[in-house]
């Protein structure tokens, strides 16, 4: 073998590596199994949600009694203040899966009268699609359209995308060169 061939082997190794890795959208019941409602310690939701990777496209899921509790999505202002006034969005219906489709942070708040003081309270926070490695899930190329990648423009999607498109694009360009070689 000429040693360009060996020197392509890891790089279509790698290609496939990205292409099966990307995660499909998980769902995290709050809490683990706990479900809402006030908690034995006041920070225990903030708790658990701190051991958890969001990465936009997750979901989490809030099963609660809906007769007397319910799920405010607040600004960060009113999440401190348990102000359930004007809240971004309301769930009442006992069992509220709630897509994070965005990163950064998001602020719930129990809608229960005094159950938010009480620690019925939790942040998520979404990581960056940059910092996650997160790739909106779409048909993963196989190797052998990496061709057509190459030569077409890179989709105007999402910035992860875009950087995914480059990468495999950027890898198919060296595959090619290799080939180049070999011929
Ligand atoms: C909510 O209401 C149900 C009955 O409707 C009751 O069994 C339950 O204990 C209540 N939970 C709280 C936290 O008050
Ligand atoms: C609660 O929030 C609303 C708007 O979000 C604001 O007008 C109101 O003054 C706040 N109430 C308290 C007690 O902070």
């Amino acid at each position: 073998m000429a040693p360009s061939s060996k020197n392509l082997m890891p790089c279509l190794a790698l290609v496939i590596l990205v292409s099966s890795s990307f995660c499909e959208a998980r769902e995290f019941v709050v809490g683990g199994k706990r479900s809402w409602e006030i908690p034995s310690s006041p920070d225990e939701f903030n708790k658990w949600a701190e051991k958890v990777r969001f990465e936009i496209g997750d979901s989490i899921v809030v099963k609660y009694d809906s007769k007397n509790d319910s799920v405010l999505e607040v600004s960060e202002e009113n999440y401190n203040n348990c102000n359930k006034s004007n809240p971004i969005k309301s769930y009442d219906d006992g069992n509220t899966k709630i897509t994070l489709d965005r990163s950064g942070p998001f602020f719930f708040i129990s809608g229960a009268q005094g159950h938010c003081e009480k620690g019925e309270k939790l942040v998520v926070k979404v990581l960056s699609a940059k910092h996650s490695g997160f790739v909106p899930s779409s048909p993963a190329p196989s190797p052998l359209d990496d061709h057509n990648i190459a030569l077409a423009p890179a989709p105007k999607k999402s910035a992860a995308s875009a950087l995914k498109a480059s990468f495999l694009g950027g890898a198919a360009v060296v595959g090619i060169n290799y080939g180049f070689l070999l011929m």
